[in-house]
């Protein structure tokens, strides 16, 4: 479904970058939701991000660069796989963990990009990623995001910017400004308007730190699209004992207030003014109020969020929705009912 692309105004991407520079939040639109944004080197703006969200401390945040050199000067080591994900993948929905640079070697003063052009090795470009970005790991989340918005933001800036969805902890992920602005309101210092998100729910989080690959979170890229680059990649529950428990990974989150209910065959409660949302199954009752999802994953992934929005905000007693396929295809979306569903 091609759209035109959003329009960038200059003068407003400079605007937001000179923010950013300064120290202030600015929510900006990617391919997968809305990001609340801070200069990633700057602990005191990234304060305001954990602040702002209501965020615990243990939950690190996704970097995102505007380009591979960007992403190579904030980690200790690039390895292949690394290489041939990012080029494969990047600009898109995939978050790479990776051993941050070292404290102690060289920083990095501020350009990033110049010092890509010069063509330096990682090692001697290595800007330590500040220990309140990464919750005090010694691994950070790195990403280049697709939409030129962003892309060009991070460039204006010329510093990799933190950012988490930009939405209050545990609430639904805004896949539109306008989700942003009822959100956060007066919290957030700029909101850049990129128009709905195309991809829709969160990127991929894939552990490059260990051995071998670990999937963190499953999102817009799917795992047999990972495997065709880097072979056969482990769960995080797979890992054993010792590892840090996946961090950010709290049962509950990505939920509407509305209790979330995710049903089989269609088979509703008898009680209540509901919602359906249908996928493959009629609902059991007529008298619901019906939606029908897009029937395949990545169109469905695209509306999941806005979709679940807008029923919220219809004060039903609860939204049931038809659960997907258990296929790979469908893991992400899984993943994400599955949560809102929770508690
Ligand atoms: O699509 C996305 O990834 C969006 C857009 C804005 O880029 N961002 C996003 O951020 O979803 P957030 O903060 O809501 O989720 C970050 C995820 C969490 O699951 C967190 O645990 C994981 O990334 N993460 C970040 N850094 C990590 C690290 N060093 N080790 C393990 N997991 C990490
Ligand atoms: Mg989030």
């Amino acid at each position: 479904m091609p759209r035109t692309p959003p329009a960038i105004d200059p003068a407003q991407i400079e605007a937001a970058a000179r923010l950013l520079r300064a120290g202030r939040l600015v929510a900006f639109p990617t391919e997968t939701v809305y990001g609340l944004g801070a200069n990633a080197l700057d602990p005191a703006a990234v304060a305001r991000i954990y602040a702002v969200k209501g965020r615990p401390a243990t939950s690190p945040l996704i970097v995102h660069v505007a380009s591979i050199e960007m992403a190579q000067s904030l980690v200790a080591s690039w390895p292949d796989a690394a290489d041939r994900l990012a080029r494969r993948f990047w600009p898109g929905p995939l978050t790479l963990v990776l051993p941050t640079a070292q404290v102690g070697k060289p920083a990095l003063a501020s350009n990033h990009v110049g010092t890509a052009a010069l063509g330096r090795p990682a090692e001697q470009s290595s800007a330590a990623v500040p220990a309140i970005v990464t919750a005090g790991l010694p691994t950070v989340g790195l990403r280049m995001p697709a939409h030129p918005i962003a892309l060009a933001l991070i460039r204006a800036a010329g510093v990799p910017l933190a950012a988490p969805s930009a939405n209050r902890f545990t609430q639904l992920s805004p896949t539109t400004a306008d989700h942003v602005r009822r959100g956060l309101g007066a919290d957030v210092d700029l909101v850049l308007d990129g128009g709905p998100c195309q991809v829709g729910i969160e990127s991929t989080v894939l552990s490059l730190a260990g051995p071998q690959p670990v999937l963190l979170r499953p999102g817009g890229i799917s795992r047999t699209e990972l495997e065709s680059v880097v072979g056969p990649i482990a769960n995080a529950q797979e890992v054993q004992a010792g590892a840090h428990p996946a961090p950010g990974m709290h049962p509950r989150h990505y939920s509407p207030r509305t209790r979330l209910l995710l049903v089989k065959d269609g088979r509703l409660p008898d009680q209540g003014k509901g919602i359906y949302l249908q996928h493959q199954h009629p609902p059991s009752r007529e008298d619901i109020k019906t939606i029908q999802m897009p029937a395949a994953a990545p169109n469905y992934a695209a509306t999941l969020y806005d979709t679940l929005h807008e029923a919220d905000d219809a004060n039903y007693d609860w939204i049931a929705v038809d659960a997907p396929p258990d296929t790979t295809e469908w893991e992400a979306i899984q993943d994400r009912l599955r949560r809102a569903s929770a508690g």
